[in-house]
C-alpha cells in the first residue's frame, strides 16, 4: 500500500454509495493504519474501487485476510479456485460463454451461512472494451426510506438464507438465519438484510407467506436512487460490504473476454474489534 492514506483520492460515485480511490497501493503488506483506512472508507461509502492495482491472487487472499477469515467456495458449477490459492475465486466468461457468475438477480454474497461475507474483493484481470458493467445498491439508503410502521415491523422479523442444490431444498450447512434488519457496528445506520438470491422465507412462515414482502423489499431495494454503477478498467480492485450492499453483475458483452479474480473475508466480530482499534 501507499506509505500514507492519506494522500490516498477519495471520489465518491453517489451520495449513498460507492467511491473511486486512487494513489493507493494495495499489493504489499499493509499496515494497520492502512487497513483501518480501508475499513473507515468501507463504513462510510460501502463500495470502494482502487484504481491502478497489480495483485497476483496470493496478494488477494493475504489482503483480504487483514478483514476476516477467509471463506472457501465449494466446488461448483461455473467456479475456478486460482491455481494454489483455493480462497481465491477466478471469475472467467469465455467469448463462447453464457452464464455470468452472480449475473442471475441482485445478491449479497455468502449469505446463506453464520458468520456471513462481510468484504469482497474483486480485481479486474481482463474487462470487455464496452459492456460487464456492476451495480451496487445500498441497503441502508433502502431501509431509510421505508415507512417507520414498516421499518418496526421488519425488525422484528428473522429471515432463512439459503444455497439451494439443484432440486431447490435447502442444504445442512448452506442455510442461516439472519436478522432482516441490521446495525452498522461503526455508523449505526440500518440497512435491509434480504437479497433475492438467498432469502427464502421468514423465520416461521412459508415461503408463499414470506414471498411477496421478499419481492416488494428486493425491488424496493434495487430502485435507481440507492444504487451505483461501476465501469470496469482493468486494474480496479472493488471493494464491497456484503452486510449492507447488494451487486448485480451485468451480462451484456456476448462474445467478449472478461476475468476478475475474487476473494471474500467473513464476519467475525473480534476481528473487526482489532482493526478499528
Ligand atoms: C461476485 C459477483 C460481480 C462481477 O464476484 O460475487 O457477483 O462483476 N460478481 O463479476
Ligand atoms: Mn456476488
Amino acid at each position: 500500500m501507499s506509505p500514507n492514506p492519506e494522500a490516498w483520492q477519495v471520489e465518491p460515485l453517489t451520495p449513498h454509495i460507492g467511491a473511486l480511490v486512487s494513489g493507493a497501493r494495495l499489493s504489499g503488506d499493509p499496515t494497520p493504519e492502512e487497513v483501518a483506512a480501508v475499513c473507515a472508507l468501507m463504513d462510510r461509502h460501502l463500495v470502494c474501487v482502487f484504481t491502478d492495482q497489480a495483485l497476483t491472487a496470493a496478494q488477494l487472499r493475504d489482503l483480504t485476510a487483514h478483514f476476516g477469515p477467509l471463506f472457501l467456495h465449494r466446488q461448483d458449477e461455473g467456479v475456478l479456485h486460482a491455481e494454489g490459492v483455493p480462497e481465491v475465486l477466478e471469475m472467467r466468461k469465455k467469448p463462447d460463454g453464457a452464464r455470468l457468475f452472480g449475473g442471475s438477480d441482485w445478491h449479497a454474497d455468502v449469505t446463506f451461512q453464520d458468520p456471513a461475507g462481510y468484504l469482497s474483493l474483486l480485481h479486474a484481470l481482463v474487462i470487455p472494451p464496452l459492456g460487464g458493467d456492476t451495480c451496487f445498491a445500498s441497503t441502508i439508503a433502502a431501509f431509510s426510506a421505508l415507512s417507520s410502521a414498516l421499518q418496526d415491523q421488519l425488525r422484528r422479523l428473522r429471515a432463512v438464507h439459503s444455497y439451494r442444490g439443484p432440486g431447490g431444498a435447502e442444504e445442512p450447512g448452506l442455510t442461516a438465519l439472519h436478522p432482516v434488519v441490521r446495525r452498522h457496528p461503526v455508523t449505526q445506520h440500518e440497512g435491509l438484510y434480504i437479497n433475492r438470491m438467498f432469502t427464502t422465507r421468514f423465520e416461521e412462515m412459508s415461503e408463499a407467506e414470506s414471498q411477496p414482502l421478499i419481492h416488494f423489499l428486493a425491488d424496493h431495494m434495487t430502485r435507481m436512487e440507492f444504487t451505483c454503477r461501476l465501469r470496469w478498467r482493468e486494474g480496479y480492485l472493488a471493494l464491497w460490504d456484503n452486510r449492507f450492499s447488494l451487486h448485480y453483475p451485468i451480462n451484456d458483452f456476448t462474445g467478449q473476454h472478461r476475468l476478475l479474480l475474487r476473494c471474500t473475508a467473513l464476519e467475525d466480530a473480534s476481528l473487526e474489534q482489532l482493526s478499528r482499534g
